[in-house]
């Protein structure tokens, strides 16, 4: 049969990776795919640099991006250039133009897959987008097909390798904050921003996608709840330590009656969990369903050949489909177009979880009562307390509280009344925690 003409938009870590991957494993990836795939063309900014690192017979690279999306020889165009354009129109040009696009664009997807996808389907072509959520984890493809049995009721991953690398760093080997960031871009795990890493909003872009397709939801992720981990204090996750748990940046998506929970803060995770000990650029995603329980998937989170893993895995499944009626092959968002819910993101006020929250307070008697005081009005109750020592010649101590399931909206109001308190100085740090336990 003829080969399958692919054409690259972006040759840097993931392009360069999914090359590479396609030129090592050629013979083995013809077998499951029924014919070659064999990319013709490639574009690029720097021309030359391209040139040497990746020159071979057959192969034109260009500057011109649109060379490669209008080109009628070419069947699938793989868009790994990131970002919201010049991505969204040369993506937009391709479905225009009749064909599959393969992206691991996470930020285009949450933000614009729900136009793409519609046009997609008008047109009859495949958008797979498996390299953008978990890197080399087929956790698309798990979600979508291989718990179609499912009523999903909830997701919960470690879904950013950089800030799950600098966290797993910084607690390890005491580094600095900046200086594990600069070896996480070193690597090529960092996005272009890094912020949108640091900031949760990368893993916001991923949580969006998994919960789109976990619930047949549109994309939301203008009404997610979003932190990263600048904010975060080597202090908070040593104590995190000494009370058993890890604090980990994660990306939750829950399924209620009314709506869905749709977040991305740090959390601490109990240290025994499978998941707590994912470490480095690993991800991890948990996942329950009604009928399977809780399944975990585990892999490497970003890098070249792991996220290529993933790209050339969705250029199988596209090559294997070309010539399927549309109307057969997997929807984009695992439920039919005309079946998606329209349960919309909850406030963050409504969740409900459990909480860490350190203090410093003043070392005399009764502080403690008056905090315990604001927490029982508000109906929390306290699971686990710590005070430590004041240091040498200091009167005011840290104290840190574990609290039991309670609404974000009181404990909203509880750490402004603590807050206000004389004995208290400065502001109260707050944690979510998750027991994560199926
Ligand atoms: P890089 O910055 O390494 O590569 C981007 C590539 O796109 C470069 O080859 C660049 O050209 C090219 N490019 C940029 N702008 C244009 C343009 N206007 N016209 C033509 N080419 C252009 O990015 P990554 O490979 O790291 O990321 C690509 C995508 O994959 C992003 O969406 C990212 O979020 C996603 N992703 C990345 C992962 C990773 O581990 N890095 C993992 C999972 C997803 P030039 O080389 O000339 O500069
Ligand atoms: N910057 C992303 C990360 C790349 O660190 O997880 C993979 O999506």
């Amino acid at each position: 049969m003829k080969p399958i003409n692919v054409g690259l938009l972006g040759l840097g870590t993931v392009g360069g990776g999914t090359l590479t991957v396609l030129r090592r494993n050629q013979e083995e990836i013809t077998r499951r795919a029924g014919r070659q795939i064999r990319v013709t063309h490639a574009a690029v900014r720097n021309v030359e640099r391209a040139h040497g690192r990746y020159a071979a017979e057959g192969l034109v690279i260009t500057d011109d991006p649109a060379l490669v999306v209008n080109n009628p020889d070419i069947d699938i165009v793989v868009e790994l250039i990131g970002g919201i354009s010049p991505a969204k129109e040369l993506v937009l040009a391709a479905i225009a133009n009749g064909k599959h696009v393969v992206t691991a664009n996470k930020a285009l997807i949450a933000k614009h897959g729900n136009e793409i996808f519609a046009r997609a389907q008008a047109k009859g072509v495949m958008v797979a987008f498996e390299a953008a959520v978990a890197g080399g984890i087929p956790i698309i493809k798990a979600i979508r097909e291989g718990l179609s049995a499912n009523r999903i009721e909830w997701l919960a991953g470690i879904i950013n390798g950089t800030c799950n690398f600098i966290l797993s760093r910084m607690r390890d080997e005491g580094r600095a904050f900046d200086d594990v960031l600069k070896e996480a871009q070193a690597k090529g795990y960092a996005e272009a921003d890094p912020t949108f890493d640091i900031e949760g909003i990368d893993a916001a872009h991923k949580i969006t996608i998994m919960s789109a397709i976990a619930f047949g939801v549109p994309m939301q992720f203008d009404a997610a709840h979003i932190e990263g981990i600048s904010k975060l204090d080597s202090t908070d996750i040593r104590y995190a330590e000494q009370l058993g748990y890890r604090i980990k940046l994660l990306g939750i998506t829950k399924r209620h009656e009314t709506g869905i929970e749709l977040r991305v803060h740090p959390t601490l995770i109990p240290a025994k969990r499978l998941i707590a000990n994912v470490e480095g650029v690993m991800n991890a995603v948990l996942v329950k369903g009604d009928a399977v329980g809780a399944t975990l998937y585990y892999g490497a989170g970003a890098g070249a050949e792991p996220t290529a893993s993933s790209v050339v895995a969705d250029l199988v499944d596209v090559t294997r489909l070309h010539t399927a009626d549309p109307n057969h092959r997997v929807p984009h968002l695992a439920f039919q177009p005309d079946q998606l819910a329209d349960l919309e993101v909850l406030p963050m006020e409504e969740v409900v979880t459990a909480y860490y929250l350190r203090m410093r307070a003043l070392d005399k008697p009764g502080v403690l009562a008056e905090v315990t005081r604001i927490l029982a009005d508000l109906d929390i109750s306290i699971d686990a307390l710590i005070q430590r020592e004041p240091e040498e010649g200091e009167n005011k101590a840290d104290v840190v509280m574990l609290t039991h399931l309670a609404r974000e909206r009181a404990v909203n109001a509880a750490i402004e009344r603590i807050e206000a308190l004389g004995s208290i100085e400065g502001k109260v740090t707050r944690i979510r925690m998750e027991a994560l336990n199926g």
